[in-house]
C-alpha cells in the first residue's frame, strides 16, 4: 500500500470512515491531522456500529498505532468520554497516541462557540458548538495551550499569566460570560494532564522517523470536507481547518513528500449539516426521501442533514482543491428505487442566464444560481450484495463512468452499504 489521505470531497459525513477504516487494515500508523471532535464518524464493522468524534477509524485494529496530530483541536472532556466508551467496548487502545502539539480546547471556546451561535442574528454558522471555531482563532492568534504545555509548569505559568487577562476581558466585555482564576485553570490543567498522561506521545519525532525509515504505511484521517475547508470551502460557513489533502501534511508531522495518494470520499448525492449555501439543495419530497433511506442526520449533533442531487460543480472544485488522486463513491445504494438520478453539471444565474461550469467563490451570489442538470436512469433493483463492478447493473456502471467522464477522476471505490464488506474496489 502507499501513503493514502482520505478526505471529504463534499460538506462532510461522505462516509470517511467507513473508508478510512477498510484502509486501515493494510495501515501502519493512522493519523488524524485537523479538526477535532465536531467530527462524527461512523463504522459498521462485525454487524456493530461504532462512532468516533477525535480518535481515529483505525483503532477497531489490533497492533496499529494511532496518532492524533498536531492539526487537531481536543476538548478533554470529550476525548476522556469517547475513550471511556471504547474502553466499555474491550477495544484495545493501547496504540492511540496524542501529539504534545495538538490543541486543548478549553472551557472558555465552548462557551464564547455556543454564545455566537446562540446569539447571531445574522451569519449563523450552525456550528457544532464544540468550541472548534474559538479554539483555532486563539491557536492562530498565539494565545492557545497545548497539549504538552500540560506537563510543564513554566509554560503554563508564562503563558497563562498572558492568556487570562485578555481572555478575561474578552469573556466579560464582548460576552458577559464568566471569567477565569488562574489558580481555577492550573486545577483544571492538572485534570487534563491526567487524562492525557497514558497517551501523550513525546517522542513523535523519532516514532515517525522510525515508521518513515521502516517504510511503513501511513494513512492520514481527514474530517469534514473540502466544501467546509476554511481556505477554499463556503466561507464564512465553514469549519476552522484545513480538511483538503494538503492538511494532511500540516497537521501530522510529515511532509507532503510522505503523500502517494488523496483519495476524496463523495455520497452519490450531497448533504450539508449547519447554515450556508448549496444550489442542488432539494426541500421537496425527493429530498425527505433521500434523508429517509440515507440516514440522513448528524452523528455529533443528532441534526437532520440537508439533502440534495450530486453537484459535479463543487466535486470538480473538490478535485482540483483538494489534490484528489481517485474518488471514493459511498451510498450509491440509496438509489436502488429512484427512477432517475439528477446530476447538476452547470449552474445558471437567475439574474442574467450566465452559466457556470467551474465553482463561483463568491458564496453571496449562490442565492441566484440553479442547479443545470443531466438526467440518468436508475437501475431499480438492490445493489446491496454487489462486491464486483462488473456485477452492477448496466445504469449504475453508465451513471459512475459519466461521473468519472465529468470529472476527469477516477473513482476507484464504490461504497453500497455501510458494512465494510459492502465495497467494490475499481
Ligand atoms: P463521515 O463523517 O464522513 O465518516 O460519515 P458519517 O459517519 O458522518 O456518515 C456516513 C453515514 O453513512 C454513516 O452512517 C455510515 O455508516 C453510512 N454509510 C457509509 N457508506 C455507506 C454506503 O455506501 N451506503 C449506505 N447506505 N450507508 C453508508
Ligand atoms: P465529519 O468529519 C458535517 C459543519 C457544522 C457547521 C460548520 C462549522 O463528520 O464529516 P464547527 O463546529 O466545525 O465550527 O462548525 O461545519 N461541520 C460538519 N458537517 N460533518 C462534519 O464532520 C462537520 N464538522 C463540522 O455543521 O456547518
Ligand atoms: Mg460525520
Amino acid at each position: 500500500m502507499s501513503n493514502k489521505v482520505v478526505i471529504g470531497a463534499q460538506w462532510g459525513d461522505e462516509g470517511k470512515a467507513k473508508i478510512t477504516d477498510l484502509l486501515a487494515q493494510n495501515a501502519d500508523l493512522i493519523i488524524r491531522y485537523q479538526g477535532g471532535c465536531n467530527a462524527g464518524h461512523t463504522v459498521v464493522a462485525h454487524g456493530k456500529t461504532f462512532k468516533f468524534h477525535l480518535i481515529p477509524s483505525g483503532i477497531l485494529y489490533n497492533g496499529k498505532t494511532c496518532l492524533i496530530g498536531n492539526g487537531t483541536v481536543i476538548l478533554p472532556e470529550y476525548f476522556e468520554q469517547e475513550i471511556e466508551g471504547l474502553k466499555k467496548e474491550n477495544i484495545d487502545i493501547s496504540g492511540l497516541k496524542v501529539s504534545p502539539l495538538a490543541t486543548i480546547t478549553m472551557p472558555w471556546h465552548t462557551e464564547v462557540d455556543g454564545y455566537s451561535e446562540d446569539n447571531a442574528s445574522k451569519g449563523k454558522i450552525g456550528t457544532t458548538k464544540k468550541g472548534i471555531g474559538p479554539t483555532y482563532t486563539d491557536k492562530m492568534a498565539r494565545i492557545a495551550l497545548k497539549i504538552g504545555d500540560l506537563y510543564s509548569p513554566e509554560a503554563l505559568n508564562e503563558k497563562l499569566d498572558v492568556i487570562l487577562p485578555l481572555k478575561n476581558k474578552q469573556l466579560k466585555e464582548l460576552y458577559g460570560l464568566k471569567t477565569y482564576m488562574k489558580e481555577e485553570v492550573l486545577e483544571l490543567c492538572r485534570k487534563y494532564a491526567k487524562i492525557f498522561e497514558p497517551y501523550v506521545c513525546f517522542e513523535w519525532q523519532e516514532m515517525l522517523q522510525n515508521f518513515k525509515r521502516e517504510g511503513k504505511k501511513v494513512l492520514f484521517e481527514g474530517a469534514q470536507g473540502v466544501m467546509l475547508d476554511v481556505d477554499f470551502g463556503t466561507y464564512p460557513f465553514v469549519t476552522s481547518s484545513n480538511p483538503v489533502g494538503g492538511g494532511a501534511a500540516t497537521g501530522s508531522g510529515y511532509g507532503p513528500r510522505m503523500i502517494d495518494e488523496v483519495i476524496g470520499v463523495a455520497k452519490a448525492y450531497v448533504t450539508r449539516v449547519g447554515e450556508g449555501p448549496f444550489v442542488t439543495e432539494l426541500t421537496d419530497e425527493t429530498g425527505d426521501k433521500i434523508r429517509e433511506i440515507g440516514h440522513e442526520f448528524g452523528v455529533t449533533t443528532g441534526r437532520p442533514r440537508r439533502c440534495g442531487w450530486f453537484d459535479a460543480v463543487t466535486m470538480k472544485y473538490a478535485c482540483l482543491v483538494g489534490g484528489l488522486t481517485s474518488i471514493a463513491l459511498t451510498k450509491i445504494d440509496v438509489f436502488d428505487n429512484f427512477e432517475e438520478i439528477k446530476v447538476c453539471t452547470a449552474y445558471k444565474d437567475i439574474r442574467d442566464g450566465k452559466i457556470y461550469t467551474s465553482y463561483p467563490t463568491d458564496v453571496y451570489i449562490h442565492k441566484y444560481l440553479t442547479p443545470v442538470y443531466e438526467t440518468h436512469k436508475g437501475w431499480g433493483e438492490d445493489i446491496t450484495g454487489v462486491r464486483k463492478y462488473e456485477d452492477l447493473p448496466a445504469n449504475a456502471r453508465k451513471y459512475l463512468e459519466r461521473l468519472e467522464e465529468i470529472l476527469e477522476t477516477p473513482i476507484s471505490i464504490v461504497s453500497v452499504g455501510p458494512d465494510r464488506e459492502q465495497t467494490i474496489f475499481k
